[in-house]
């Protein structure tokens, strides 16, 4: 590999670089705590049982939460949703969501769908990947057990009007679980104001987690209607034979990914101190860079909304004359830029937005680390490419 500074802009996939604070938790936790949560009583083992808590109240104080208890960890925003869907699901029931679902939301669902138990309403999105909020209202019944609603779209970008449709959503019978795999510390979101029922996050995006990090929002009550699919030891109740009721406890059985939590607790303090509004801001500004750096270019074809007040830091963007698997494949090796490309494993808002037929898009995301020359660097390199068509 060559020493060409490393560009990346797969920020919604992964975070890439993590705050400092991030690698020395991790590595902190295996060269010298080494030790399972909530089952010992030495010291490294009771240190890394307060350090788990000290992460699920700073998880919970960011999501407002109230009480930590309510915050459930997984191993990524695919196994939150896992277990809010699987968990919560029985035969007769209906479900509402909208094109603009990622495959873990969308997977889940075809499973109850095939298994014929479950109907399924796929609200649309417009040209430019928002949900209108009363098309959701029509659409929920009173046999509407869940809504499931992403908060920003991982292609698009475009954030959702969130507060409308919990609204609407209160007003019913139905639950709301929210994927904010796009805007945990990209956006605010307050759970408790907005009478979220479930919320699930991966922490290895914008929260600064480590990869195999997630958590799950449970609110209050809502436990007793969520089934665990997961059974076993959990440190409490040993015992008896019988999963633990108990919040988290209920759906935390085996050894909890402790390396990973607590540099997801590095990355949420690395959060609070730079401050979510501070990093919403640059990663606005670089966005609005961006969209109109490749506004510019001959050939580009942007989708979402135009302005970046109402997206996240996503820009998906295709180029007449190029697949976008091409695209990607050669800013990374003629300029190191890193990007993604394809359907972003969100099969059914590509049919709205007009990138079907083209293979997807290319999508740039940014992080807290990305500045300005990034993204400079990211619209030469495509203008060059435009301009060898
Ligand atoms: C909108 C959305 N939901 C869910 C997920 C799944 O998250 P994870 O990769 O942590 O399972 C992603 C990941 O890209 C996403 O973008």
């Amino acid at each position: 590999m060559d020493h060409q500074r490393r560009i990346y802009l797969d920020n919604a996939a992964t975070s890439w670089p993590k705050p400092e604070a991030v690698y020395q938790a991790v590595d902190r936790y295996q060269r010298e705590l080494g030790a399972a949560a909530g089952r010992g009583a030495y010291a490294e083992a009771i240190e890394v049982g307060r350090e788990i808590d000290n992460t699920r109240s700073l998880v919970a104080r960011l999501i407002g939460a109230g009480d930590p208890r309510r915050v459930v960890f997984a191993t990524n925003g695919t196994d939150a949703l896992n277990t809010a869907i699987h968990g919560l699901l029985a035969p007769g029931d209906h479900v509402v969501t909208t094109a603009t679902e990622h495959n873990s939301v969308l997977r889940p669902l075809t499973q109850w769908v095939r298994g014929g138990s479950v109907e399924v309403s796929y609200v649309t999105c417009d040209a430019v990947g928002w949900v209108d909020p009363e098309a959701i209202a029509a659409t929920i019944r009173s046999s509407t057990r869940l809504v499931v609603i992403s908060h920003a779209s991982n292609v698009t970008g475009t954030l959702q009007d969130l507060e409308a449709i919990a609204g609407y959503v209160r007003e019913s019978d139905a639950l709301l679980l929210v994927d904010a795999a796009q805007t945990l510390g990209h956006a605010a979101v307050d759970v408790s104001e907005l009478g979220i029922d479930l919320l699930a996050a991966p922490g290895h995006k914008g929260l600064l987690g480590p990869l195999g990090t997630g958590l799950l929002y449970v609110a209050e009550g809502i436990d007793a209607k969520l089934d665990a699919r997961r059974q076993g030891g959990t440190g409490s109740q040993s015992e008896s034979a019988d999963q633990p009721m108990l919040m988290p406890d209920k759906y935390e059985s085996g050894n909890l990914n402790c390396p990973g939590i607590l540099g997801l607790g590095a990355g949420l303090r690395y959060l609070q101190q730079r401050g979510l509004e501070t990093i919403e801001e640059q990663v606005r500004r670089l966005t609005a860079e961006m969209l109109a750096g490749l506004a510019e270019i001959p050939g580009v074809k942007l989708f979402g909304r135009a302005d970046a007040r109402h997206r996240v830091g996503v820009v998906s963007m295709a180029l007449d004359g190029y697949d976008p698997q091409e695209l990607a494949a050669t800013l990374d090796a003629s300029c190191r830029v890193q990007t993604r490309a394809g359907y972003h494993c969100a099969a059914r808002i590509h049919r709205v937005i007009g990138s079907d037929a083209t293979g997807g898009t290319l999508r740039f995301s940014f992080g807290p680390f990305n500045t300005s020359a990034d993204v400079t660097a990211a619209v030469d390199a495509l203008k060059q490419l435009a301009d060898a068509v």
